[in-house]
């Protein structure tokens, strides 16, 4: 199955459809990831979010790092209605609606733009199209290209034995390309779907 626009419009026509503003474990991944970021680049300048769904993260990540400038992509139109409804009173958000492959197929962003890039549960999400497109190593790379020389890709993913060798194919080029500074993962109790769930939180440098 192709995760396009139009399946993540279809989920977005419902307001919150994941409960991220509402769940205690998802606003608990995001803590994680905030730490992880305060660890590794405590003073950003540019984050890039991709997949910002509603602001949600976004908002958390305005608040933590006041000085940096936000850049949320998302492709769900009524997803970005309303993250920027949710970040309006954030100075430093700025939402865009687009597809994150098509921009860094036309090499939309400046080599060594950001400090941090962060992709929370997104990769299982871009597998099929990147895969069919054979346009997976060139993805990886644009998001080493775009990183500044000392900035972060922070990716965060729930997995299961169904999702982990996706994953795996990811992490394996990730580390051909730069370094796993930290890998963590977390086995959580999830509040609405009342069961236990694992996720990693991943830190790649650019640096080899
Ligand atoms: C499962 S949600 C994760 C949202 C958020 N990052 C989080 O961790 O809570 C995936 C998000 O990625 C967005 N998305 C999916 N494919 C995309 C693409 N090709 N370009 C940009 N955003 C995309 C979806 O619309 C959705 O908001």
């Amino acid at each position: 199955m192709i995760f396009g626009k139009r399946y993540f419009e279809e989920r977005f026509e419902k307001e919150d459809p994941w409960r991220y503003f509402s769940c205690e474990y998802e606003n608990r991944k995001y803590i994680r990831q905030i730490e992880a970021i305060k660890q590794y680049s405590p003073h950003p300048q540019n984050i890039l979010e991709i997949g910002c769904a509603e602001g949600a993260h976004t908002l958390m990540l305005a608040r933590a790092f006041p000085e940096a400038s936000i850049l949320g992509i998302d492709i769900s139109g009524f997803a970005v209605k309303r993250a920027k409804q949710n970040c309006e009173y954030c100075q430093n958000v700025n939402i865009v609606e687009a597809d994150i492959i098509e921009l860094f197929k036309q090499d939309h962003f400046p080599e060594n733009t950001f400090d941090v890039i962060i992709q929370s549960e997104l990769l299982y999400y871009l597998f099929p199209k990147l895969f069919i497109q054979l346009s997976l190593i060139h993805y990886l790379r644009s998001i080493t290209k775009i990183m500044k020389n000392s900035g972060i890709f922070v990716t965060s993913n729930q997995f299961s034995i169904r999702t982990k060798p996706v994953m795996g194919i990811y992490y394996l080029i990730l580390k051909h390309l730069g370094r796993l500074a930290q890998n963590a993962e977390y086995k959580e109790w999830h509040d609405i779907r009342c069961k236990y769930l694992t996720y990693d939180v991943k830190i790649f440098t650019k640096a080899k």
